[in-house]
């Protein structure tokens, strides 16, 4: 069942259910060796689930859950090696949702949550992003209208000192560095291996992505006519203030409102541009500062071929 959370919507088995956890797999054409988060609703949880959890750890969840926040911990035997992928750690986050934590209580366990997305494709911010993807794969969709923040939870491992962020996402790295000072960022390619997920192609629709500097609009409007000169369709996502210099239509996607809006908007916007039928979208891209690190790594990855 796919359920809402302040981030993207998930979808949803008991965590301690091989077979229910086999079906997620299956429904998003997801590879074993790519682990799931297990979602939990009270803090106790954590315990039953995970084990030496680090001072840091603890103090994050106690900050930011329920939030944006995944932690990556040592794992008990409870979670199944299946839900981890064979790792012998696991991916735990408290979602910041009524949905979910009502779902939690009712279970008495913790539920896994992958996005309620076929793999590799954008994650859903709306029940129709799921449909699209899982209809007739899935059994329910809570249908809680658009979420919030729009990109991913921040996962982070903390079983290491320094901790690592594996995924930049909903929180962001100057909110953690607040509480728990100093962290790494994984780019190499050993935390690649770490963090399993990170080394698939990812939030790619079916268009080409290209993504250019901020504010750039002399480049947006020279590749954009470089491309409808080989007869190819393009779309555009743009900030206001440079829309002006664009023609505006069903292919110019406008974001106004500061990073928040853009990362609510941005997978929505891929994949609407993608049913326009455009061959390539244009993406302007943003300064990595706070929210715009997680925009970027995922216009990256869709732009990645
Ligand atoms: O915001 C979110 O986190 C959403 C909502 C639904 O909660 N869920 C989500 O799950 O994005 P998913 O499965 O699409 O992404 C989980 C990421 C993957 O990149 C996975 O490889 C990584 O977390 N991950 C899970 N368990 C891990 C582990 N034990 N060690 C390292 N990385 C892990
Ligand atoms: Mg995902």
């Amino acid at each position: 069942m796919a359920f809402p959370t302040e981030t993207v919507y998930g979808l949803g088995a008991d965590a301690t259910n091989d077979a229910a956890v086999r079906s997620v797999f299956e429904a998003k054409g997801r590879p074993a060796d790519n682990p799931l988060i297990v979602h939990i609703a009270e803090l106790h949880q954590l315990e039953n689930y995970s084990k030496d959890v680090s001072d840091k750890g603890r103090k994050l969840a106690e900050t930011f859950w329920p939030g944006p926040l995944t932690l990556v911990v040592k794992r008990t035997n409870i979670i199944s090696s299946l839900v981890a992928a064979g790792l012998d750690s696991v991916a735990i986050r408290m979602p910041d949702h009524p949905v979910p934590l009502a779902l939690i209580a009712s279970l008495g366990r913790g539920m896994v949550g992958p996005s309620a997305n076929l793999s590799g494709r954008p994650s859903p911010t709306l029940p129709a992003h799921v449909i699209t993807d899982l209809g007739g794969r899935i059994d329910a969709i809570i249908d809680s209208g658009p979420t919030l923040i729009g990109v991913e939870s921040t996962v982070i491992d903390i079983t290491t000192e320094p901790p690592l962020i594996l995924r930049q996402g909903g929180l962001t790295r100057e909110e953690i560095e607040l509480v728990i000072g100093p962290v790494s960022l994984s780019q190499d390619r050993d935390s690649l291996k770490k963090s399993p997920g990170t080394q698939y192609r990812h939030y790619a629709p079916r268009a080409r992505v290209m993504l250019t500097p901020e504010g750039d609009i002399p480049e947006i409007i020279r590749l954009r006519s470089e491309l409808l000169a080989q007869r190819l369709l393009v779309g555009c996502i743009v900030q206001r203030k440079l829309a002006g210099s664009l023609p505006q239509n069903d292919s110019t996607i406008v974001w106004d409102g500061g990073l928040e809006e853009f990362s609510r908007i941005l997978f929505g916007a891929l994949r609407e541009l993608d049913e326009t039928g455009v061959d390539v979208i244009i993406v302007e891209g943003v300064k990595e500062i706070g929210l715009g690190a997680a925009i970027m790594d995922r216009l990256r990855r869709a732009a990645q071929t």
